[in-house]
């Protein structure tokens, strides 16, 4: 989608963006939400008030739904002390945090957000459950089924298990620990390569019928998969890892979700932290006492990064050039390629997620678009996006039906 800006001469903008830069500095707020906020000196106040008409004023649509267009990730696990909550690379909360995260974000208007049975495992569909107490009407919830978790203890058994008794036993455990009737948007986390694709959409068409289950999708499947699973029950999301710096969905899936009316959820928008210019070009990662996922992933790898932080340089220039954040910029990217893209990024801090809000309130010239597409498309990311292990199960048809 592209929008247009307001345009400005160079020396005025200039000027504009020194004077914001200035009084955002003394406010001790973020520029972007002076841009945001129509009085010239606004007061942090009046900051917040400008998130809020933000987030009631824009909405997207996901297939039938429509939610705001930056979602919230709730993906923690326990860290490596009791009571510390862990996200999968190196910042972690506590549980409290963690629910005032997510209540805060809705309360600002945020109205979408995912989780999964297997992150933790249980441990983060439990917090979001806690957190939507007596909220739980203002939010699309989002959460997945699909890896062989032991049901009593969360322990993983190795591999995938969407066998339609499964998925049942699966939802019904979500529903007590999201403390909820029903799941809004309940998603198949990776193809079951032993279950035919007809079957999973047949379990969750009865869970639809129970009123247990609103809307379905996939992530990370394969195309064919897509087509198959849609005519048995149409789907309402594709969740796939996309941003600046994982481009692979523009080849077959988006236009196969535009073809078939399917909205799009990106994972990892953010590039696991990356496009936030967080990451240095000598950063390692730690694997132990918790593993930060980031350091068995090729892109991430010391031969990699730093050739991969031209495209940070790419980001942190066109983000001064927008009065925005690298995040922001990043969030902003994706949601410009089509107006059915939602990304969720993922984060411990409040002040984080409000920055992030802020991406919705960032749009681009198609002259703008073109040259920013230009610049991303001419980085040659160095490594693979996941581990092969991981990459194994993406892209993945499941079994026809015998
Ligand atoms: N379907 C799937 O297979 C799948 C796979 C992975 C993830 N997901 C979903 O996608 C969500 C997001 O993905 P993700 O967490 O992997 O990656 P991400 O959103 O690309 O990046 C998260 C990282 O960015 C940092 N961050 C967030 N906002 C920031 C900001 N404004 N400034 C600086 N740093 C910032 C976070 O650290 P701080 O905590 O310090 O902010 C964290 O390290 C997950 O929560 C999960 O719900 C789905």
């Amino acid at each position: 989608m592209t929008q247009q800006d307001t345009r400005t001469s160079p020396a005025s903008s200039g000027l504009q963006r020194r004077q914001l830069l200035a009084t955002a500095a003394s406010l001790g707020i973020a520029p972007w939400l002076l841009s945001a906020c129509a009085s010239p000196t606004p007061s942090a106040a009046q900051g917040e008030a400008a998130i809020r008409q933000l987030t009631a004023g824009q909405r997207r649509k996901l297939g039938t739904l429509e939610v705001f267009p930056v979602g919230l990730g709730c993906q923690w696990r326990p860290g490596a002390t009791p009571g510390v909550v862990a996200d999968s690379y190196s910042s972690s909360f506590d549980r409290p945090a963690a629910v005032r995260l997510i209540q805060r974000a809705v309360d600002l208007g945020v109205n979408f957000i995912d989780t999964a049975e297997v992150y933790g495992p249980f441990l983060s569909e439990d917090i979001v459950g806690e957190a939507l107490q007596g909220i739980r009407n203002k939010v699309v919830l989002e959460t997945k089924f699909g890896m062989d978790l032991d049901q009593q203890t969360g322990k993983r058994l190795g591999g995938l298990n969407s066998r339609p008794a499964h998925i049942n036993q699966v939802v019904e455990a979500q529903l007590r620990r999201l403390r909820t009737d029903r799941i809004d948007v309940l998603i198949q986390h990776r193809v079951d390569p032993a279950v035919p694709i007809e079957d999973v959409a047949g379990a969750v068409k009865d869970l639809m019928a129970q009123g247990k289950v609103l809307h379905w999708g996939l992530s990370e499947p394969g195309v064919q998969t897509i087509r198959r699973a849609h005519a048995v029950q149409p789907l309402t999301v594709i969740q796939n890892e996309y941003s600046m710096l994982w481009r692979g969905p523009e080849a077959q899936v988006l236009p196969l979700c535009e073809e078939l009316g399917i909205g799009f959820v990106c994972w990892s928008p953010l590039g696991m932290g990356f496009l936030t210019g967080a990451v240095k070009a000598e950063a390692r990662f730690a694997s132990a006492p918790v593993l930060d996922f980031r350091a068995v992933v090729p892109r991430f790898a010391p031969e990699a990064l730093p050739a991969n932080m031209a495209l940070v340089n790419v980001v942190k220039n066109w983000a001064e050039r927008k009065n925005a954040t690298p995040a922001q910029l990043a969030l902003a990217w994706l949601m410009a390629q089509k107006p059915w893209i939602v990304p969720i990024p993922g984060t411990t801090q409040i002040a984080h997620m409000e920055e992030n809000l802020g991406a919705a309130s960032i749009t681009f010239t198609a002259d703008e678009l073109k040259q920013l597409n230009a610049d991303v498309v001419a980085i040659n990311i160095q490594g693979a996006r996941l581990p092969p292990a991981v990459m194994a199960m993406s892209g993945v048809e499941a079994p026809l039906k015998r």
